[in-house]
């Protein structure tokens, strides 16, 4: 592999982060920590999405400009992010002068070969999914079915982008490519969706959205925010329409956009028929996402129930974020949707993480230290079924993260962890020091430990602080394995540890805490 290049969504900054957003966040780390692992040359990218009426109106609310709100919230954001240790190599923020200028080049190159025109437009409009809505996709009560709002009508002269022009090769390209959109279960969504599209409108009047990036040479027009922020992708790596970048052209096309199942339609029609008009690759994935429910309930203002990410690691007095992470990214079946509930996180990651995982290492060394004073001998290394199955579920695991299925993946490597756990059980290395069977039980703890510094590899990505003490109690060499390069014969011969070095590397959560949560809402 050469390169991997992934992006997030970019978030709305009208408010601040909450659990769906870091789910996200976390997922695209993941993605992005495990391809580290496979490839030299990565890149992540994430954001914050700045303009349009939403972002206008909340300053408005607060009596503030919108920039000061962007600035505000932003922050959170990457505070936020910062928090969850989400590794990304670069935040766009859609009211960077760079992005602005391109996409305002964008846009002029698009009306010069007659991509874009101009026209009349009566429309429904919602201000929450910043888009217009047909009649016949709202409720019986005529509201917006994802906001429960009233969409306001909007009479306006925009200019629009020939999306028609672009329809049949765009279902040509979902069609010819199973895995374009993963799931693939999304395919025909979409595809149902192209059949009734239509020109859309890319730009606003700036008497009704000032909050916008300006078209060129028509000062009573912005641009629309989505043509705005889907443009992010490529304006953050260096795309201009005369001139690339040298990073663009190593980069681009984006190995996959991670993104929320709500806008799929954004991502897989709109922005691949804008690519088309700018005669550029398409992206080779598009990933959706499920939505995160909290105890089972849709996350709303009103209902009081939205989760703050950090609020959560706060209430359970965590410093680091590596349970949250390895819970949110199992979350759910891959494009399925997800639930976060405190007792469900407590229960998890005590189990997976401290009782199976951190048990497993801590006892294993422990006895190493016991029987043989930290040393493994020549003599320990042996060959095993064990070792086998290992290098088996890399490949395994591997292969899920091509299909972007994190829970899938996780599963396999808490599998192996299982069966190590029952490797132990089944040798029994106790009775055979009691047995002075001396060689033999220390053949199996060093094949576990081997067995160990693998986990440790496979878990990095979902918990990168805890694999990172697990390396260094196992002396292994984490940051420059690459995972097709990867053996069982990972433990040095020689002296491995002392008593005192021997430490957790997972606490189990107290359950005292946990419904402090509750108290901390976004
Ligand atoms: N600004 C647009 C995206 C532009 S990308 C060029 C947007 N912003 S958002 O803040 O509303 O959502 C950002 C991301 O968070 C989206 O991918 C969305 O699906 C995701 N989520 C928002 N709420 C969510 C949950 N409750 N659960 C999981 N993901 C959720 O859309």
């Amino acid at each position: 592999m050469e390169k991997f290049y992934a992006t997030t969504a970019i978030d709305y900054v009208n408010g601040a982060p909450h659990i769906g957003h870091a789910y996200e966040k976390i997922l695209s780390d993941v993605i992005f920590r495990h391809y580290t692992q496979r490839c030299d040359n990565t890149f992540m990218l994430t954001g914050t999405d700045e303009h349009g009426i939403k972002i206008q109106k909340t300053a408005a609310a607060r009596n503030i400009t919108p920039k000061q709100l962007c600035d505000e919230n932003a922050q959170q954001f990457k505070n936020a992010w910062k928090a969850l240790d989400f590794d990304y190599s670069h935040f766009i923020r859609t009211t960077d002068e760079q992005h602005v200028k391109v996409v305002q080049h964008i846009f002029k190159k698009l009306t010069e070969q007659n991509d874009i025109y101009k026209n009349s437009y009566t429309g429904l409009y919602c201000s929450g999914c910043e888009a217009f809505l047909n009649e016949k996709d709202l409720t019986e009560d005529g509201l917006c079915p994802d906001h429960l709002k009233k969409p306001d009508i909007v009479s306006e002269e925009n200019y629009f982008f020939k999306l028609t022009k672009y329809k049949d090769a765009i279902a040509k390209h979902i069609k010819q490519n199973p895995d374009f959109i993963v799931p693939a279960f999304r395919a025909n969504e979409v595809l149902n969706q192209l059949e009734n599209i239509e020109d859309i409108s890319v730009s606003r009047a700036k008497s009704n959205v000032d909050w916008s990036i300006d078209v060129l040479d028509d000062s009573e027009q912005g641009v629309y925010v989505w043509i705005d922020a889907l443009s992010n992708y490529i304006t953050a790596i260096g795309y201009d329409t005369e001139n690339p970048a040298e990073q663009f052209n190593t980069l681009w096309p984006v190995d996959v956009h991670i993104i929320g199942k709500d806008i799929l339609k954004f991502h897989s029609i709109y922005w691949i028929g804008i690519l088309m008009a700018l005669n550029l690759p398409l992206p080779k994935h598009i990933f959706a996402h499920g939505w995160i429910t909290i105890d089972e309930t849709k996350m709303s203002k009103s209902l009081g129930n939205v989760i703050s990410p950090t609020g959560v690691l706060e209430s359970f007095n965590l410093d680091k974020p590596d349970a949250l992470r390895y819970y949110m990214a199992t979350a759910a079946p891959c494009g399925k949707d997800g639930n976060y509930s405190d007792i469900d996180f407590k229960e998890k990651v005590n189990a997976h993480l401290a009782n199976s995982m951190g048990n497993l290492l801590n006892r294993t060394l422990s006895m190493l230290v016991k029987y043989f004073d930290g040393d493994i001998k020549q003599e320990f290394k042996i060959k095993s079924e064990l070792s086998d199955k290992a290098l088996k579920i890399v490949k395994e695991v591997m292969h899920h993260f091509d299909y972007f299925e994190i829970q899938e993946a996780a599963q396999k490597i808490m599998e192996l962890v299982d069966d190590t756990n029952k490797f132990i059980t089944d040798s029994e290395p106790w009775t055979l020091a009691k047995n002075s069977e001396t060689d033999k039980c220390g053949q199996v703890l060093t094949t576990v430990l081997d067995v160990m510094c693998v986990i440790t590899s496979l878990i990095y990505p979902y918990c990168p602080n805890i694999a990172s003490d697990m390396a260094s109690q196992l002396k292994y060499d984490l940051k420059s394995t690459k995972l097709q390069d990867i053996t069982t014969d990972n433990i040095k011969i020689g002296h491995l540890i002392d008593k005192e070095s021997i430490k957790p590397v997972f606490l189990r959560l107290d359950s005292e805490l946990a419904d402090k949560t509750k108290a901390l809402k976004v």
